[in-house]
Parts: C-alpha cells; structure tokens; sequence
C-alpha cells in the first residue's frame, strides 16, 4: 500500500476524501487536513485517482515514509539525498520547489529549492533552470517537520480540456462537481443549470451521469517519470474507459447571454458527452415541470453585493428567480451558489449551507432553496 495526498481546495476536503473512498478498488483509510487528503492505495492508485478525481486538484506521491526534521540548509539536502529520486527524475528535467513553511527555522523559498537541488546533483540527477515536462517537487514544513513529495498531475486537475471557451465569472471545474456530488447528484434524475454561462454544472453533470473520466482527455506528470508503467496505466484507462455510458436523463443548460450559449455549447462538445441541451433561455422563462430532479445554478454576482443600493436589487431578483423556479419545478431540489449571507436569506435559503469554500477569492456557500 502507497500513501497519497490529494491537494484540495479549503472546505472540500470532506467531499473529496468520500470521492476517494468511492474509488474502490483497495483505495481508501482517508485523513483529511487543511486543504489535503491523505489516502493509501495499491501502485495503480495514483493513476487511477488522477484519471478519476473530479474534486481534487493534484495528487501527490510523499517521498520517505514519515516527515523529517530539518532547521538547516544542509540538514534538508542531507535528508532529500535519501529518497529515491531516480523513480520520479529524468536527468536533466526541470524542477520546480514549491515550498510552504510555518512555524519552521527555514523559511526562504529560495535556498529550499536550492538544498534540495544540491541533493540531485549529488545522486547524479542534476536538473535544469528552464524547460520542458517539469517535475514538482512540493515541500511543506510545518515546526521544522517536513514533508516531501513529488506531483503526480501536472497542470492542475481541474484542466480537463474540454472547458477552452469561458463566459462571465466562470466556476471552477472541481468546484462545480464537488458541489454536485455533494447534493447527491448521480446523474439517474434530469439536472438544470437556468444560469449556465460557460456550462460547468451541466459539463460536470455530464462527466458525472455518462461516468466518463474527467482526466481521460488530457495528459499527467506520471507519464514522464522514469518508473511509468505504461501497461498498467493503459489497463486503468481500460476498464475506468469501458464503464462509460449514455446519459440516463436529461442533463440542460440555459443562459440569457447568447456569448455565454456559444461557449457552453463549445465546451460541452468538446467533452464528447451526447445528449446535452443548451439554450438560449432567460431564467424567467423556464418552462414548468413536474417530477423531481435537480436544479443548480451560480446566478451574477460581481459589484452588485458591494455596499449601497445594488444590494438591494440584488436581493429582489434573488428572490424573484428562486420563487419563479419554486413554482416551475415544484418536486425538484433547488440550490444555489451564493456570494452573501443577505441574498441567500432574501432567496429564502433552507438551513445551513450545504458546502462553503472560496472562488476566486470570494468566499461563497452553496445554499438549498427547495
Ligand atoms: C456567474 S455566471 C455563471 C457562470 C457559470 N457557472 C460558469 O461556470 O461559467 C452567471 C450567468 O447568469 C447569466 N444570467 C444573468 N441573468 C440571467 C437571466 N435573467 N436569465 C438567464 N441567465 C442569466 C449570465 O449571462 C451569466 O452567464
């Protein structure tokens, strides 16, 4: 069994960690800290969690079994001389030290990289300033204990590839399926998204219901490691592959903005899932139905929650779009994504939220209104 860490944005840790105990496959025992998941898995397990993983942001293999003290220079060089650099390094790669220290006698980022780049000149693996295909190697220090670990995923997991168009205040990918997977979306009830813009939800929902992987369109750091094993990573791709299916129901996306209709529908065509509808709709407008599913949506924000009057229009169409959808889909579940206590009150929000984490540096909850 090999640990891992998922790296994840702050307040997804929980629904990441049971992502990953969804994986199966003797991948499981998680231990969630701030922003990270550790897990434990079989040698297939990094490859599968990249493949697999919608709500994670990379995935990292630690170096060493457990942390190791260090309050100088030489002591992390001597300590990073131990591991065993030639599974991960390729002489001559570039390698990038991305170092995060609190509490810890060494704090300089720089002289970090540098202690640990003196320990691959000493086991032969000297490696370059710039370049190609970079090797990351993350260092977290915390009261002069540190771990290493190298980075499995390269550009981060929320790059799926098929998301090249955006529209106005787009949401993350991990973002929007962590919400989903949250609200028990299993893709088996028809999902709405009336506000789509560039179609994040509906591109999510679409990945989630047909179970199509979200890293199968794009390439990993692992596959340049010098202990790649193409065999197995192509078995992987095999059998998570083979589990794809037709969407079971109907998965639509509407927004008033036709830029915003243009580059869902981009988008959704470049994922290669059929059977998505995206429209040209203004929320007023959603037609009623009856039965349940799920409607989910990240209405405009920006300015207007900023102090003064705005916040007060702001409040009144909050709370026309979430009554008008109340009575055009009567049995669904309806939620939110709002930036402002104020709003998701005015919208007549149920309870607590749901979940809470930071987009783009605006703290924002995702909030039941039926
Ligand atoms: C914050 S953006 C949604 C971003 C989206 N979640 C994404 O990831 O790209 C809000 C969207 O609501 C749309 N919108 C604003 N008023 C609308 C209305 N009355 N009816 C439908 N869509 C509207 C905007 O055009 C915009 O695309």
């Amino acid at each position: 069994m090999n640990t891992l860490i998922a790296v994840v944005a702050r307040g997804l840790e929980d629904v990441a960690a049971k992502e990953i105990r969804a994986l199966g496959g003797g991948i499981g025992k998680t231990r969630k800290d701030r922003g990270r998941v550790f897990f434990q898995g079989p040698a297939d397990a990094v490859y599968r969690a990249n493949l697999q993983l919608r709500t994670v942001d990379r995935v990292l293999v630690p170096l060493g079994d457990k942390p190791f003290e260090a309050t100088s220079s030489l002591a992390l060089t001597r300590a990073a001389r131990e591991m065993a650099w030639e599974e991960w390094v390729t002489p001559g790669q570039t390698l990038r030290v991305a170092a995060s220290a609190k509490a810890c006698r060494l704090y300089h980022t720089g002289a970090i990289a540098d202690a640990i780049k003196e320990a691959l000149v000493y086991r032969g693996i000297p490696t370059e300033e710039e370049g190609d295909q970079p090797v990351t190697v993350d260092l977290r220090g915390t009261a002069d204990r540190w771990t290493l670990a190298v980075d499995s995923s390269g550009p981060s997991l929320h790059r799926r590839g098929y998301r090249k168009a955006t529209a106005m205040a787009p949401l993350k990918e991990t973002f929007a399926a962590a919400a989903l997977l949250k609200v028990g979306y299993t893709g088996e009830e028809p999902l709405l998204d009336p506000m789509c813009g560039s179609g994040t939800f509906v591109g999510e929902a679409a990945l989630i219901a047909s179970r199509r992987p979200p890293g199968l369109d794009r390439s990993f750091a692992f596959e340049n490691w010098p202990s790649f094993d193409p065999e197995m990573w192509q078995k992987v791709v095999g059998r998570v592959g083979g589990a794809m299916r037709p969407l079971p129901a109907a998965v639509e996306g509407a927004d008033s903005a036709a830029t915003a209709v243009k580059a869902a529908k981009g988008n959704l065509r470049r994922a290669e899932v059929d059977g998505v509808r995206i429209l040209k709709r203004r929320i007023q407008d959603t037609p009623p139905a009856k039965g349940p599913g799920i409607v989910i949506m990240n209405p405009p924000y920006g300015k207007r929650v900023g102090p003064g009057t705005a916040i007060d229009a702001a409040r009144g169409e909050w709370r026309a779009w979430a009554n008008l959808l109340r009575e055009r889909r009567p049995d669904a579940q309806i939620y939110a994504l709002s930036p402002a206590e104020v709003l998701a009150e005015a919208a007549g929000a149920i309870g607590r939220p749901v979940l809470r984490f930071s987009n783009g540096g605006i703290p924002v909850a995702l909030v039941k209104l039926q």
